[in-house]
């Protein structure tokens, strides 16, 4: 089964093509460069970026793949949750695609995608990653913290997940108070590397509450509190010290419900995933904590898997479709922001 997948749900327009589960192409083209001089995602410039971007970036997936359009049997777009207005734009080009060509298309939820970066194959058919389950996941990204409990593929039951602010989102504001750029996470991990991560005392948010839920917004706030009669000298001068603490609090903050949720539900894989997934200091504590308890961890091989992208979104693709989970009207998909997993 060949199948064209569409992601563009925030800032990075993305297309791959898919032979099963096994990635051919992974295209992505990043707006980083329009945003950050705003410190954010600008939804209006998303969307136009997408628009200008979509049609190249899938005519560079099929090329690269080497196959045409007409080979493809599956369409697959990422539905949401996201960006509306950017969600949008790769809906209606999948829409558009389908009807041309008469193709098959399946709804994709984002969250899903990225549990699923985890078990996406090379082109040569590595790695083998099989999950066993039950398993648990931890996705983390610039728009959701979610603790997964995953039965199958295709079942899921979110068992924690923020109640306010993002991980990635958190990083972001905390960059932006210390005047750095966008986005804040990759930033923020190489200051730490000089830094001390006691140069603040900063809360473990939620460590004391039994459920499984995150908050990540009173750090935030805790850390403006703590610096902002700073001078913009005495910030700069302490950006390592600072970044390693903030850093840190986040990282544990993450790593001390994952750790329960292991010895509740004693899933046998644990999963990492999402934009934040990247950080080599979180992939560390996750081996740790997998070490500890004798759990195989996938976490996605590659850097262009863990942040947003098209081959994750065909991943989930693929199995919706084994499962015959098409679209039935295609006219009638509808992107939706806040599409539940
Ligand atoms: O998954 P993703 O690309 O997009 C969303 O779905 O949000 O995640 C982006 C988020 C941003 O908040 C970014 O700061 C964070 O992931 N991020 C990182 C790193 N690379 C990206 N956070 C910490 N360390 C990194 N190396
Ligand atoms: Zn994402």
């Amino acid at each position: 089964m060949f199948i064209l997948a569409i992601e563009t749900s925030c800032d990075d327009t993305c297309a791959a093509v898919l032979k099963n589960d096994r990635i051919l192409s992974n295209v992505i083209s990043s707006q980083t460069d329009l945003h950050s001089p705003w410190g954010g995602v600008v939804p209006d410039i998303a969307k136009r970026a997408h628009a200008e971007r979509i049609e190249p970036v899938i005519a560079t997936a099929l090329k690269r793949a080497k196959i045409t359009m007409e080979a493809i049997d599956v369409i697959a777009v990422t539905q949401g949750p996201g960006l509306a207005i950017a969600l949008g734009v790769g809906i209606a080009k999948a829409k558009s695609l389908a009807l041309t060509y008469h193709k098959k298309l399946v709804a994709v939820n984002h969250i899903e995608g990225h549990l699923l970066s985890n078990i996406a194959k090379n082109s040569k058919g590595k790695p083998d990653r099989n999950i066993l389950f039950p398993a648990l996941g931890l996705t983390v990204s610039g728009g959701h913290t979610k603790l997964v409990y995953i039965e199958a593929v295709g079942k899921y039951k979110v068992v924690g997940e923020t109640l306010d602010d993002a991980a990635g989102e958190a990083l972001d504001k905390a960059a932006k108070m210390m005047g750095l750029g966008y986005p804040g996470g990759p930033i923020i991990e190489q200051l730490a590397r000089g830094g001390s991560d006691t140069f603040l005392n900063l809360p473990r948010p939620m460590s004391a509450i039994k459920t499984l839920d995150y908050s990540f917004s009173g750090l935030k706030t805790s850390f403006y509190y703590q610096i902002k009669d700073w001078s913009g000298e005495k910030i700069a001068s302490h950006l390592n010290d600072l970044a390693a603490t903030f850093q840190k609090a986040v990282l544990d903050t993450l790593l001390l419900k994952f750790e329960k949720a292991v010895e509740i539900y004693q899933p046998k894989t644990l999963l990492i995933a999402g934009g934040v997934a990247a950080n080599g200091e979180f992939r560390k504590a996750g081996r740790r904590l997998a070490g500890t308890y004798h759990i195989p961890l996938l976490m996605p091989a590659i850097k262009a898997l863990n942040t947003d992208n098209a081959a994750m979104i065909g991943v989930v693709g693929y199995y919706q479709a084994l499962r015959g989970e098409y679209v039935a009207k295609i006219e009638e998909l509808e992107r939706d922001a806040r599409l539940e997993l």
